[in-house]
């Protein structure tokens, strides 16, 4: 979703503001721009569509001067046009502002500014902003004064950063509820809605906390506190991430590299971790809370998308293995939730991206209740990474599609970790280890059988409609197989458990209606064989995965995936290779903008 970066320093503005807004580009978005401060005047330039088409109207007419803003839009107020795209400016284009994030009442502004004459151009909330503070300092004639009364009236969500020819030695930034970071380096101060476009200039950085603002110059920042005006001191911090660029090297999408990388995912997400030689799993990141971990009796998992699947595969998993009651919830209802947590529950919270805002407002309910939280998140030095308690990181590198794949493995893998790590006298412990440290060699095996799935996929890719199905660890696989469908095909998909066939989806079914189910060995292999026949009987079409040997559940399918048996507690990590690979090829042959697909963003920063 929207993205930021500023800059104010001895460089040309113009080069980091673009290379960050490319860095942020997976983040998804729709139409971006930028505004270079020269001396007294501002350039402004925007386009709907790709950072490269704004790269292209740069070289015809470069913006010159050393401090400016640049900005990647998702809409969310007004369509996606020119007009509506930020940076957005006052009607005597004094003060130009980018905005993440929601402003609540806009309208109440917008409605007191139109009165004072004000004209609008665009249908944006962000729109509001320049012009209040335009007319703030009109009051105070005094734009430090003007900016901080502005953000006394804004309600709602914001990462804010503004420049003015009133001001051009400076840069403005607030924020409350969306991520804002500036970074700090010899050559000038780069700001970011995320630590991506900062990091390959400086890791010092200080992050801005809710109800913060910031007056940025070449040199030097000073932080303040928005309602007390209160000065607040606080030193950069060095952030330990390696910056990792991406590239899609010879893949012709980041999704298919992306799966391509699961392999490689499990092993770095175990590095060091599993000591299978030891019999150990080792997890740094929970030491200091592993007291406070022998006292926990539940554990509630907050999470959205795939990342609630995996934190699903993660319920079974830690009762199972842990024997930790667990409860899964989606961090979008939760927040709303009238729930009583005990203080010995434990709240964990999953994420690729670190920064969603449900997932960061579920989290937020529950801070200062001394409940415990821990994190499973991938993006390093993201907002849930540092307001968690402790946690594992998911070290899957940069994933830049917006289907996640490789993070929802990373994500399984650390649960399956923390599991072990937690249980006591798990009867499988030392087999599990033995069977994870060979699992990444077992997965490269599935990649033999691409070609198929891609025929298959291309065969199946007319459907209107597609079912997955599959039982207990599985049935987190068909929600997460369904949800890979529907989000880069657009064909429409569901996933069910097994069992609940017979109480209504299976009134769905004819021979237009496939299903994808999961038939992987467990004990429960005739149950799932039976609600296969009652798919057969109705003349539904089924694509099945079994692993090796299984063979009842291919006699009543159309077409079968054979991938290698494991466990049934790791069968997530494989059994989702097949189920990534169908969705990839069936939205490739209809076409589909796969790794940025309509509507949707990587990181969901708005609520
Ligand atoms: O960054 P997060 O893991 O918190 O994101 C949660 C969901 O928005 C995300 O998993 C989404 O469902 C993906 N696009 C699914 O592929």
């Amino acid at each position: 979703m929207c993205g930021i970066v500023g800059y104010i320093g001895k460089k040309q503005a113009k080069d980091y503001l673009l290379d960050g807004l490319e860095s942020m580009e997976y983040r998804g978005y729709d139409s971006t721009g930028i505004a270079v401060l020269d001396k007294k005047s501002i350039n402004l330039a925007k386009v709907v569509g790709r950072v490269e088409h704004l790269r292209k109207a740069e070289r015809e007419n470069p913006s010159k001067g050393h401090a400016g803003i640049g900005h990647t839009r998702w809409a969310t107020h007004g369509g996606v046009t020119k007009n509506n795209s930020h940076p957005h400016h006052d009607q005597n284009k004094e003060f130009y502002v980018i905005h993440n994030g929601i402003i609540e009442n806009y309208q109440e502004i917008k409605a007191y500014l139109t009165k004072q004459g004000v004209k609008f151009y665009g249908d944006t909330d962000t729109e509001v902003i320049p012009n209040l503070i335009s007319e703030l300092y009109k009051e105070h004639g005094d734009v430090q004064k003007a900016f901080k009364a502005a953000l006394k009236s804004l309600r709602g969500a914001y990462a804010i950063v503004m420049i003015t020819s009133h001001d051009p030695g400076n840069i403005y930034a607030a924020k409350f509820s969306s991520p804002l970071a500036i970074g700090v380096a010899e050559d000038g101060m780069y700001i970011g809605s995320d630590a991506m476009p900062i990091l390959p200039h400086t890791k010092q950085v200080v992050f801005l906390e809710d109800n913060e603002g910031a007056v940025v110059s070449c040199n030097s920042y000073e932080l303040f506190h928005i309602k007390t005006d209160k000065s607040i001191k606080r030193p950069t911090e060095l952030l330990e991430i390696e910056h990792e660029a991406a590239e899609k090297g010879d893949y012709p999408d980041f999704m298919i590299k992306e799966i391509h990388e699961v392999p490689q995912t499990i092993r770095a997400t175990m590095l060091g971790r599993l000591r299978a030689d030891e019999g150990i799993v080792k997890l740094g990141g929970l030491e200091e809370v592993r007291d406070q971990l022998d006292y926990i009796d539940r554990i509630v998992v907050l999470a959205c998308g795939t990342s609630y699947y995996a934190g699903l595969v993660g319920e079974y998993l830690l009762e199972e293995i842990s024997n930790i009651p667990v409860e899964v919830q989606q961090a979008s209802e939760f927040r709303y939730r009238q729930e009583p947590l005990s203080r010995s529950t434990a709240v964990l919270v999953v994420s690729q991206s670190g920064e969603t805002a449900d997932t960061i407002a579920a989290l937020k309910k529950i801070e200062g209740s001394g409940i415990l939280t821990l994190g499973i998140v991938n993006a390093p030095g993201s907002t849930l990474a540092r307001m968690t308690d402790a946690g594992v990181y998911c070290h899957a590198g940069p994933e830049k599609a917006v289907a996640s794949t490789k993070a929802f493995v990373a994500q399984v893998t650390v649960f399956l970790l923390i599991a072990l790590h937690l249980s006591k006298n798990y009867r499988n412990f030392d087999k599990l280890i033995a069977e994870l440290d060979s699992l990444p060699q077992k997965i490269e095996e599935v990649f033999a059988q691409e070609e198929k799935i891609r025929k298959l996929a291309e065969k199946y890719s007319t459907a209107n409609d597609f079912l997955y199905i599959g039982r207990r660890y599985a049935y987190p696989l068909a929600l997460e197989g369904a949800l890979k469908l529907k989000e880069i095909s657009y064909i429409h998909a569901e996933g069910f458990a097994g069992g609940e066939m017979k109480h209504g989806p299976l009134a769905l079914i004819d021979k237009n209606f496939p299903t994808f189910a999961f038939a992987l060995s467990n004990d429960l292999d005739e149950k799932l064989v039976s609600n296969m026949q009652e798919i057969h009987a109705r003349d539904g079409k089924i694509v099945v995965v079994v692993d090796e040997g299984k063979s009842e559940a291919a006699k009543l399918s159309e077409d079968t995936i054979v991938i290698p048996k494991v466990s049934e507690q790791l069968q997530p990590l494989i059994g989702v290779v097949p189920a990534f690979l169908f969705a990839y090829y069936a939205a490739k042959r209809l076409g589909r903008d796969i790794d940025k697909p309509r509507n949707l963003a990587k990181s969901v920063t708005v609520e």
